[in-house]
Parts: C-alpha cells; structure tokens; sequence
C-alpha cells in the first residue's frame, strides 16, 4: 500500500497542477511519453503488459475510426472499473487511465442531434441536456468525452452538419459555452471539480472543408478564420474547456496537427488555454497521408512541436518521442510539458482519489432505474427542436380526426437517435405510430411506406395523412456527405401519390442536415422538419402535432433552394454588386435558373400564434463606443391565440474595414405572445458586440452608422439606424 510519503501527489489537499508536477519528476521518459498515448479500447488483460510499462494514458471506447457510424455495444462500468484497477496496480506511480468516450448528444438518454438542440435556440436546454446525459456517462466511468463539436458549418452536403450548432458563429457560441458548461458540470462535486472533461472540437475551420466532403482542405482568410471559425472556440476557453481536437484539415496548407501558429500561438498564447490538446484519430500519423511528413517519426515531431499532447490512436508518439528527445532532435521539454497537462487533467477530474473497487456500483447506467427527469428534458428539448415551415391551417391537429401515418419514419426507432448514438438503444424509443395512437382520440391506422402504391390509396380512408420522410441517420454525421441535398430516393414520388389520394397531407422530414424541402412543401398543407430528437423524438412529435405546445424550433442553418445553391447561409457578404440574398427582382439574380433567395432563411420557424413585430426602438440615435444601447420591440399575435415567438436582434454595418456580412445575429430572445394585446422585448446591446477583426489583425470597434434590426427570421427584418461616436 502506498503511503503519502512515498507519493506525495495523493495529498488531495494540494492543487492539481503541483500533484501532477511530483508526479512527472518521479516519471522516466518512457512512462512520460506512455501519458501522451491515446490507444482504442485497452483491455485489462490483452494490454496487461502495456499498463505494467505505462506505456499508455487513455483509452478511447470506440468500434474504430468511423465510430459515429458503427455500433460497438456499448460501454460496460464494471469493465472499466477493472481496467482502472488493473491499470493503477500495474503502473510504477499508480496513475489511472482517462476513459474517452464519444458522448455527443446522448448516453442511454438521447437528445436531439447537436442540429436540433441549436434549433431550440435556448443554450440552457443544450446546457441541460448535456449534462444530465454526461450525468449517465460518468455512472458509465466516461472521463472525458468529445463534445461538442462547434465547427461552424457552411455546407450541408457536409455530413458533420448534424455534429454542429449551424452557420451562424454567434449562435455556435453561445451554445458551444453552454454545452461546456453542461458537460462539465455534470455530477460536479462540492469542490466544484469536473467529472468529466468536455472537449472543444474540432480546431479549427472544419466546417469549410471544400465542396461539403469530409476531411477535405480548408481555404480561409485571417479575418474569416477570426471573425467567424475562431470565435466559438474563444468562447469554450472562457467557459472553462479542459481539452480541444485538433481537426483533419488544412489550413491554407497547414495541416492542424502540425499547426503551431494556431494551437500554440493563438489557442494557447493568446487566449490563454491551459488544457490538453488531443489529436483526433491517427491525425498526427496520417501528416504523412497528408504529404507534409516524410515518415512517421517527422509526424511525430510535427504533432509534439505543434502543441498536440495527446496522440490518438496513431502510436507515433510512443514510437519515436524517446528517441526524438534522446537524439537531441526535440526539447525534452515539449514532451514534460505535455504530460504535466494530462496528469494536472486526471488530477483534476478526480482519477487519481477514486476508488475504483466494484461494491454496490451499478454494472452499467442501464441496470439503474430509468430517470424520468432525463427523459422530461429530452422531451423538451425534441420539442424546442421541431421547426414549421408551413401550414395552411391544418396544425394544430385536431385530437379527433382519423389519420394514416405513413413513410420510413413511421414505426422507425433507430433512425429517430440520430447519428453519433453510441449507447443510446433504439427499443427504448418509441415510434410515431406508437406515440399518436397512445395520445389520439380518433383512430390512427398506419403502414411504413414500403408498398407506394398501396400505402397512397390506405391514406383515403383517414381525414389525414401525416407522411413521415427524410434521411436514414447513417446519411449523417462523420464521413457522410451527399452530393445531394433533395430527399432521398423515391420519397418526393411517393409524397406525389399520397397528394393524389388526399387533400389533407402534413409531411414531417426528420433529417440530420438541412434539405431541400419546395416540392415537398408544394405537396403537403403543413410541413414539420425535425432534426433527429432522440429518444423522446416520437412523442415530441406528437405534442407539437396536437398543439400541445408549439412547434419550438427555429432554422439554425438556412434551408437552400436546391443543392446548386449552397453554399448559402445568413452571413452572405455584401458585394460590389450587392445581392441580398432574399432579393429576386432585377439583374441581380445570380442564377439565371433558379431565385436566389432562401424560401426558408437561417432563423426561420412558425409557431402557432402567428406573431407580429412592430417597428423598432433605440434608446438614443447616437451612442459611445465604450457603451451599451437599448432595442425595444412590441410582439403581437396575429390570431387569437397565445404562443411563443423567436426575436431575433440583428446588426448591418454599412461601411467598415472589410466586407461584412448583410445581418449578422447579435442576440435573440423567447418571448411569450399573449393572445390578445402585446408585449414588449428588450436587449440591451453593448456597442462593443458591433466589433470585428480588421485588416491589420486587430479586434475594432468603429465609430459611424450602423443599423440595428429585429425580425422574427433574418430575411424579413426592420432596420433602424445608430450612430456610433467616441462617447465621454
Ligand atoms: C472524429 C472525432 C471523434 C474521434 C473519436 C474522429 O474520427 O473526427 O470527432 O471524436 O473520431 O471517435
């Protein structure tokens, strides 16, 4: 048995910083270079030999390189306690493995995929959810979990769309901040530790990988990178993020494993990020895929040199730090200071005081009873994630109608957890056939589609026909881009037929990406899009569809018109001939076949109460640059009916350093629509939100006009006009 003498690092009274310190000066460089190794999957027995010779620091639970898409049956807390036992035992110094697992929207709960839970624009249900989700994870002994994923995604054909928070930087910060804070809160003890650590990814500009395909290069400009890609992950390290992903693409030709300009100067120097960076899956190895290593060894001292810590899974740091460091071709320093950032982790997260013996602990969340709590938050937020793109009245539904539910979607389970579900088990998620009989009053009959002609004639026999399209969740998320952003195959066609048959068709497209939704809106009397919500999905569905609540989701990405057009987002630039991109008439068209503009615009949603904004008020017509201004805006109901509105707060700077945007979101607020009458909305906006990165490299804020603008989606929205000045 180990005494605090003999190890002084298990004081827990002392910082986690100094424990880790007294734990590196005892270390040979081999065990220090085994912290730095991530490897998939250690076994306690097949890997016994490894763990004696500490030759690894973290396993990763996954089924291999593509696990967002393959199952792996899930994790088991009774093996990872004795892998942790196994692995304290066997080590020289006793140090604990971190267990890395890809929690990125659910654990045996599942929430909406990150899509939707931005659709809700309410950080603090993305702040919930994901922690009551990391609450699972940690019953599971997870310890670090690689979430969320806040590349801001300009393309839909990109697979990793669903992964994200959208395109719209401001709103990827907001709820990238609060999913940190969600994770990291999670089962947090008195001390306010971490359980679990969160993982900001990945770093940096990966949503712009050419043409949507995955892995592909990147092309970005300084400002750019800083006025949009950058800025999410500022806000991470603000929040507290103990780690980040390196990304798999280039930046202007550097590789982001072997991007010390980014990793060290910016993340760490500038903004002051003291946490682990990881590689992600053999990224520093694959620099020779890459073509900037000449062999593995040149990987790894690119990787190590450039600010990577953590090497996973590709084993080159275990092959070739000693000998870097011993021939005098790497600081020995770089290796010290990377494993100190992984012990100071482990310290922190609790590793090294846990008692990982096997008494009274459940053998896995799944043997727990289920907590409803979990499930009532993931009802919420399916629901804060269902957007109405139209109704011609049809919705709410009324409880007594017949209907025919019909399409893939159906009696589908699976397909509802969304892509990146690791744990979550599709036998506990019910299907919308399931969910609607138990709710509805008149009678629900049902078929899934497959025989077109047949299910198009069943519809003639209810008052509605609810059609349930859309992707299959394996069209989503890593490695899954399209080249086509219509609905799939067939469904269209199908849709027609049911048209055919009925003049009461409400279509409901439940996807992982933004599609292109005109003919099937052209086809149907309300159209419903639901990013996949996870387990509670079926039932929120239902909700929204009985008026039970409103449809709570707003666009976080603009829905192109078809797949030529993207891509095509809220922050379309101005020009030196300027097209707005909701503008049609004239020469400006910039298709001569097709409209430009965006049926459905970033922020776009129905609710019910058919809200209304008046016209929009500044406390004052000019303002400092050092201060604040007040927007005051009257919402009303255009029906008789309460309900809840989106208003969003938008900024258009006329004349600046570089070329902005036409709107960009500054904030945006809930409000509750009274029925009759109105209400008012208020921001207070500090003039230094305003602000972008110029040319020379530097944050500004300028003086002169600027217009301030409020709508319920970012096409439709009355401007008015500020005049910035140096203030008092
Ligand atoms: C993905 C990461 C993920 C990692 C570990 C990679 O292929 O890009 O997002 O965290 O695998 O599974």
């Amino acid at each position: 048995m180990s005494t605090t003498e003999d190890r002084p690092w298990s004081d827990p009274d002392l910082e986690p910083a100094e424990r880790a310190r007294l734990v590196l000066e005892r270390m040979t460089l081999e065990e220090k270079v085994g912290q730095l190794d991530m490897s998939a999957n250690i076994d306690p027995v097949a890997d016994a030999e490894r763990l004696r010779a500490g030759s690894v620091g973290t396993s990763i639970l996954a089924s291999g390189p593509w696990a967002g898409n393959v199952g792996d049956g899930g994790v088991r807390a009774r093996g990872i306690r004795a892998l942790q036992r196994e692995a304290v035992a066997r080590h020289r110094l006793g140090v604990p493995l971190l267990i890395a697992r890809d929690v990125i929207h659910g654990h045996r709960t599942v929430m909406p995929i990150p899509l939707g839970g931005a659709a809700s624009f309410r950080p603090d249900l993305v702040e919930d959810a994901l922690r009551r989700v990391h609450e699972e994870a940690i019953t599971d002994e997870i310890s670090w979990s690689f979430t969320p994923m806040m590349d801001v995604a300009e393309d839909p054909r990109w697979g990793r769309v669903a992964e994200s928070f959208g395109e719209d930087p401001h709103l990827v910060e907001v709820m990238a901040a609060a999913a940190v804070r969600g994770v990291q809160t999670a089962g947090a003890k008195e001390n306010g530790r971490p359980r679990v650590a969160a993982c900001m990814k990945h770093f940096v500009a990966y949503g712009l990988a050419r043409g949507g395909r995955d892995y592909n290069s990147v092309d970005v400009g300084e400002t750019t990178l800083r006025n949009v890609h950058l800025r999410p992950f500022r806000a991470a390290v603000d929040a507290g993020c103990l780690t980040a992903m390196a990304s798999f693409n280039d930046v202007d030709g550097v590789p982001m494993h072997a991007n010390g300009r980014l990793l060290r100067e910016v993340l760490r120097d500038e903004w002051g990020f003291t946490g682990v960076v990881t590689a992600d899956w053999c990224g520093i190895g694959e620099l020779v895929e890459h073509g900037v290593a000449a062999d593995r060894r040149e990987a790894a001292r690119m990787g190590i040199e450039a600010g990577v810590d953590v090497d996973m899974v590709s084993g080159v740091y275990v092959e070739h730090l000693v000998d870097l460091v011993e021939s005098g071709d790497i600081d020995k320093s770089l290796v010290d200071e990377a494993v100190l950032r992984v012990l100071t982790l482990k310290f922190t997260l609790g590793l090294f005081d846990r008692d990982f013996s096997d008494e009274a602990a459940p053998a896995t969340v799944w043997e727990r009873p289920r907590d409803e709590s979990a499930l009532d938050v993931a009802r919420t937020a399916a629901r804060s994630s269902v957007t109405l793109l139209t109704n011609d009245g049809i919705l709410p539904l009324s409880r007594t109608c017949s209907v025919h539910v019909t399409g893939p979607f159906a009696v589908e389970r699976e397909s509802l957890l969304g892509t990146w579900c690791l744990d979550g088990r599709p036998d506990e998620t019910t299907t919308v056939v399931e969910a609607l009989t138990a709710s509805h009053d008149g009678e629900v009959t049902w078929d899934d589609g497959r025989f077109a002609d047949h299910a198009a004639r069943l519809v003639t026999h209810a008052d509605t026909a609810l059609v349930l399209l859309g992707e299959h969740r394996s069209s989503s998320g890593e490695a899954n881009s399209l080249s086509r952003l219509e609905v799939p195959a067939g469904q269209i066609e199908f849709l027609r037929q049911v048209r055919i048959h009925h003049d009461r068709v409400v279509a409901v497209v439940l996807s992982g990406r933004p599609l292109v939704l005109e003919e099937v809106a052209e086809l149907s009397d309300a159209v419903l899009l639901v990013f996949h919500g996870g387990t509670e999905t079926a039932r929120a569905l239902v909700d929204v569809l009985h008026g039970v609540v409103e449809p709570g989701g707003r666009l976080p990405t603009t829905l192109p018109p078809s797949t030529g057009h993207v891509p095509l987002t809220v922050r379309e630039k101005r020009t030196s001939r300027p097209l707005s991109p909701y503008r049609t008439e004239g020469w400006d068209r910039r298709y001569v076949d097709a409209p430009t503009p965006a049926t459905w615009p970033f922020g776009f949603g129905l609710g019910y109460a058919d809200a209304r904004l008046g016209v929009p008020r500044l406390s004052g017509e000019c303002v400092g640059r050092g201060d604040s201004v007040e927007v005051a805006v009257s919402v009303s109901s255009g029906v008789s009916r309460a309900g809840r509105a989106l208003v969003q707060l938008y900024l258009c700077d006329p004349a600046a350093q570089i070329t902005r945007p036409w709107r960009e979101l500054l904030d945006w607020q809930w409000v509750e629509v009274p029925a009759q009458g109105a209400t008012e909305v208020h921001f207070t906006v500090s003039v230094s939100s305003f602000g972008y990165w110029g040319r020379d490299g530097r944050r500004r804020v300028d003086t002169g006009r600027v217009d301030l603008g409020v709508g319920l989606d970012s096409r439709d929205i009355a401007w008015t006009r500020l005049e910035v000045n140096e203030g008092a």
